[in-house]
């Protein structure tokens, strides 16, 4: 599972559901604390919660229930740039430009270029370090995984998770082509998806203030009265930034 770190030290589910519940919500009137089985069940999470916390075991409040597998699968769709949750399918840009065309390219742009003051996903290379650097998924964006997430997630607009894998593998094989990364007849699969290296990519990198601000770092830092004495040396009026009572040009 994508993301599941954090719950490693959970107990699985199959511990955890009372046998034969298949996870049914406890039937109306029916006592949860009066089940054993579930009790021990939410103490065993409350535990693991609580020494993940490094706090001592919370008493039990039986609320809810064991997510159910559906439930989980449908909360875990994150896709890493490793691969890891990228679902079985392909598309190739061919397929994906029509898809495009249908659904995001009334806001997007037929070439991500976008429409009116919507976001622009394809162009702006060698643009970040200029005034206005344009950031989409060709100049900017570190990991095509990133494009394949948050499409599926959250694209189109309003209607998120509505594109299957098959017409998400081609919309990011369109963008990726208008990006000019891979050619017109390219096919994106979950196989082939990790070799795709965004231009951007080798300036992302990991935190490195360990090695880079640690000359910096004073093991006894100043905690009290710390400044020196502070002297005003000027002020936004004599800078003339600050805009005195009359206006000047037309404002109606
Ligand atoms: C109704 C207009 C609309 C449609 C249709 C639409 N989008 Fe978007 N898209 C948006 C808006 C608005 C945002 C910015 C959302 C935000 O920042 O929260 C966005 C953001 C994005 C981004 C992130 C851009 C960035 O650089 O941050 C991508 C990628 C994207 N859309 C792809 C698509 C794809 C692919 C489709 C078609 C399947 C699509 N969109 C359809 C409005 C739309």
């Amino acid at each position: 599972m994508a993301g599941g770190l954090a719950l490693a030290a959970l107990p699985s589910r199959a511990e955890l559901a009372p046998a034969g519940q298949k996870g049914e919500p406890a039937k109306k009137g029916e006592k949860a604390q009066a089940k054993p089985e579930k009790g021990k069940a939410q103490q065993a999470v409350n535990a693991a919660a609580a020494s993940a916390a490094g706090a001592p075991p919370a008493k039990v409040v039986a609320l809810g229930r064991p997510a159910l597998p559906e439930e989980i699968a449908a909360w875990d769709i994150d896709v890493r740039p490793d691969g890891l949750g990228l679902p079985e399918g392909k598309g190739s840009v061919k397929e994906g430009e029509e898809a495009f065309l249908e659904q995001c390219a009334v806001c997007h742009g037929e070439f991500g270029e976008g429409a009116g003051r919507w976001p622009v996903l394809a162009g702006g290379a060698g643009t970040l370090k200029s005034e206005r650097p344009e950031k989409t998924i060709g100049s900017f964006w570190p990991d095509a995984s990133t494009a394949f997430d948050y499409i599926h997630r959250a694209m189109p607009f309003g209607n998120g998770q509505s594109l299957t894998a098959d017409q998400t593998y081609a919309i990011v094989a369109y963008l990726l082509n208008l990006n000019d990364i891979v050619k017109d007849d390219f096919v994106l699969s979950k196989e082939n998806f990790t070799k795709i290296v965004l231009p951007n990519r080798p300036n992302f990198f990991d935190d490195d203030r360990e090695m880079a601000e640690k000359v910096f770092w004073n093991p006894n830092p100043c905690m009290k009265n710390c400044t020196g004495e502070v002297k005003v040396i000027s002020h936004a009026r004599i800078l003339d930034v600050t805009p005195d009572g009359e206006q000047k040009g037309n404002l109606e």
